[in-house]
């Protein structure tokens, strides 16, 4: 028996293991963040990881069991040269996951402020990227009849705020992209599913905190008290490309710490008090 006052014995949280081996993995905007994560436990699992990205300077940094290709998701040519350099060089592309995206200061604006150039710059990279690449890979996985597409949208893909004109639309396409593609590719053996994250510590996001309402607010928005790491989303896409999830398809996968469930019309969470030493 434990007092009141004593911290309860940490149950056992299980686990799971997942297996890779022999599978060919596409992650765009693998360079960074949440990308960099998939592209780590997909490796980490078996996988043969090929990251296509436009930070050539990053790649440099990535272990050299992530195969890099330089990429611009915006331009068709580059998506279509990645993924036929994949497949001749490993022999096929099992999964695709269109990762790569951007979120620029300027976008944070109310429509009537917003230049075309951002609108453009945004829809290039967020909406056609993902486009431009499934169009290649999908071509390649209706001749295997079989693979799996993964669209990474967003929390803001599904509700709104201020200033994300720009960003919580397109994120909205990619999810209704994902269900289109689905539906479309089904009795071709290939499964397509989006994942929505909720705020994860990335340098996407802590470069937009101040738009955020700052750190400590932004994590107190969370059901859960705290914002996602990067690994957290990277399982689920593991989960999800996986043969556990072979009946799942046309869907989004919420992961954001309950953000989803909490309705506007809630009480906030008060927030935690700083204790100062
Ligand atoms: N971080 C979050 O809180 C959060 C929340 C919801 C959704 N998301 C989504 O998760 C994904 C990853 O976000 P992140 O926070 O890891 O971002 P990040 O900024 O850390 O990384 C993005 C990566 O994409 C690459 N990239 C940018 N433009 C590219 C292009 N044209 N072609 C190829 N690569 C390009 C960058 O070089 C970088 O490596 C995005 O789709 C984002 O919308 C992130």
């Amino acid at each position: 028996m434990t007092s009141n006052s004593e911290e309860p014995k940490p149950r056992p949280r299980g686990s799971v293991t997942f297996d890779n081996s022999g599978r060919v993995v596409i992650v765009t905007g693998g360079c960074s963040g949440i990308g960099r994560s998939i592209c780590d436990n997909f490796a980490r699992s078996g996988a043969t990881v090929v990251c296509a990205d436009v930070d050539t300077a990053a790649a440099q940094h990535l272990p050299r069991r992530i195969e890099f290709r330089p990429c611009d998701t915006s331009s068709k040519e580059d998506c279509q040269s990645v993924v036929q350099w994949t497949v001749e060089e490993f022999g096929g592309l099992d999964v695709m996951v269109n990762n790569a995206a951007v979120q620029p200061k300027e976008s944070y604006r109310p429509i009537h402020e917003l230049s075309a150039d951002v609108w453009n710059r945004v829809l290039g990279v967020n909406l056609s990227g993902y486009t431009f690449m499934a169009m290649s890979a999908l071509c390649h996985m209706r001749q295997q009849r079989s693979g799996v597409v993964v669209n990474i949208a967003s929390g803001q893909g599904h509700r709104t705020a201020r200033q994300v004109g720009t960003y919580g639309p397109i994120k909205a396409a990619n999810i209704m992209q994902a269900r289109q593609w689905a539906v479309e590719y089904a009795r071709d053996g290939i499964r397509v599913v989006s994942v929505s994250p909720g705020a994860i510590d990335t340098p996407l996001v802590r470069a937009s905190l101040a738009e955020q309402g700052g750190s400590a607010a932004l994590a107190n928005r969370h059901p859960v008290g705290r914002i996602g790491q990067p690994e957290e989303v990277a399982s689920a896409v593991l989960w999800i490309s996986g043969p556990d999830a072979s009946f799942v398809t046309g869907t989004d996968l919420e992961v954001d710490g309950g953000l989803g469930a909490l309705g506007s019309f809630a009480d906030p969470y008060p927030m935690p008090t700083v204790v100062s030493s």
